[in-house]
């Protein structure tokens, strides 16, 4: 097994990712690792630009497979100017997102894309995080919990109950398919009993 110094969080809007990648990072730094703590889609400058291009918006404003390609694009300039130097520093490096949302999202939600998917990780990627935390929760209460920030980031939540339960089954789907690389959590209780649990895991792939 390959020791987790890079670790992704993925999951349904309003999973608990981002509360849970922060708690793991600070975790780690109190534990002495330097730590970067980055996002997707984002985490460079450019790719924060496609962000904004991507998650505002009519639900319409872009195809499935346009999306592929911007969130490809995003994902490479990310890799290139934060993850790979960062992990060239030494750094553990935690993602909230990575490739498999675009699987999931892009992949499995709007027709079966995840050949074209898969195709253009192997070439503009082709590289896995060490460990994916998969945060599993009840669609609708991570509905509401993700609505109730109005981020004014809410194209994918405004594609409705129906469109998260899709996305559930498709990450669980992946969790199956990649067991080597993804474990799930229950999300459906208090973020420190998460996090402890996403600790374990860690820890026991150091
Ligand atoms: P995501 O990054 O998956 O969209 P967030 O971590 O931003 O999720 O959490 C969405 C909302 O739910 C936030 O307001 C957060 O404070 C809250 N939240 C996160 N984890 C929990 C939890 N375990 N129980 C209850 N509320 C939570
Ligand atoms: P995020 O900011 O993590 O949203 P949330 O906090 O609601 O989970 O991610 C932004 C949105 O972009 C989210 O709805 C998922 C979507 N997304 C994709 O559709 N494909 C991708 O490849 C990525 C990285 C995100």
């Amino acid at each position: 097994m390959q020791p987790a110094r890079f670790i992704s969080f993925e999951g349904i809007d309003g999973s608990g990712k981002s509360t849970q990648a922060r708690l793991l990072a600070d975790r780690l730094s109190r534990d002495g690792h330097a730590v970067l703590l980055t996002r997707e889609p984002g985490g460079s400058a450019g790719a924060e630009e496609i962000r904004n291009l991507l998650l505002t918006g009519d639900t319409g404003r872009w195809s499935a497979e346009t999306e592929i390609l911007l969130f490809t694009a995003a994902r490479r300039d990310h890799l290139e100017k934060t993850i790979e130097p960062a992990l060239a520093a030494g750094k553990m490096v935690i993602t909230d997102r990575f490739a498999d949302s675009t699987r999931v999202y892009q992949g499995a939600t709007r027709g079966d894309l995840r050949a074209t998917v898969d195709r253009l990780h192997q070439l503009m990627i082709g590289r896995e995080p060490d460990l994916t935390v998969l945060i599993d929760m009840d669609p609708a209460t991570a509905l509401r919990r993700g609505l109730a920030r109005r981020s004014g980031e809410d194209r994918f939540e405004d594609m409705g109950l129906g469109f998260q339960e899709t996305l559930r089954h498709g990450f669980l789907a992946l969790a199956h398919e990649a067991r080597e690389r993804v474990v799930v959590i229950d999300g459906n209780r208090s973020p420190d009993e998460v996090a402890a649990e996403v600790a374990a895991q860690v820890q026991a792939r150091a």
